[in-house]
């Protein structure tokens, strides 16, 4: 994913894009990403985790997290800023990926102890296993 930028047309004057990080690049026209890694940083409040959420939504992914082909749902708390979003990639749009976000991890883990092996992308996991039986640790170090 090169960069980011919303929709001409989106009603820009209301929540979500009136939202500082969503307002940011809004104003710069997009937000170039780095193909490394590149960082949100602001207060608490300003949006970022909106927009990271929005940008999981706009690449295919499940809004609790976990790989593309992953479909849960515990309770949806993503805005709808995700259907006004483009997204430029590079020359190959990775046909893998995986979206960990952090505070609804535990139910994605959850989620796929009960799918068996392999749900939400955990290759490691062990069916019917019950995420407490590791530790958030062990969990992220066996995704990476
Ligand atoms: N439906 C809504 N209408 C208006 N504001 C909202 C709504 N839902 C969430 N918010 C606000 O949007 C902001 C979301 O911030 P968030 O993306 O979590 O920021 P960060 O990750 O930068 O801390 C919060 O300030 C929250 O109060
Ligand atoms: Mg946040």
């Amino acid at each position: 994913m090169r960069s980011v930028s919303v929709a001409q047309g989106a009603d820009t004057g209301r929540y979500p894009f009136t939202l500082p990080a969503v307002r940011s690049v809004i104003q710069a026209g997009c937000l170039e990403l780095n193909p490394g890694v590149t960082l949100l940083v602001g207060d608490n409040g300003t949006g970022k985790s909106t927009l990271v959420e929005a940008l999981a939504v706009a690449a295919g992914f499940n809004p609790e997290g976990g790989s593309q082909s992953f479909r849960f749902a515990t309770r949806a708390t993503e805005s709808s800023l995700g259907d006004a979003l483009v997204l430029r990639w590079g020359h190959t749009k990775p046909r893998t990926g995986y979206f960990l976000r952090a505070e609804s991890f535990y139910n994605v883990a959850t989620a796929g102890s009960e799918q068996g092996a392999g749900g939400g992308g955990l290759g490691f996991w062990v069916a019917g296993e019950r995420p407490t039986a590791r530790s958030d640790n062990d969990l992220h170090v066996a995704l990476a």
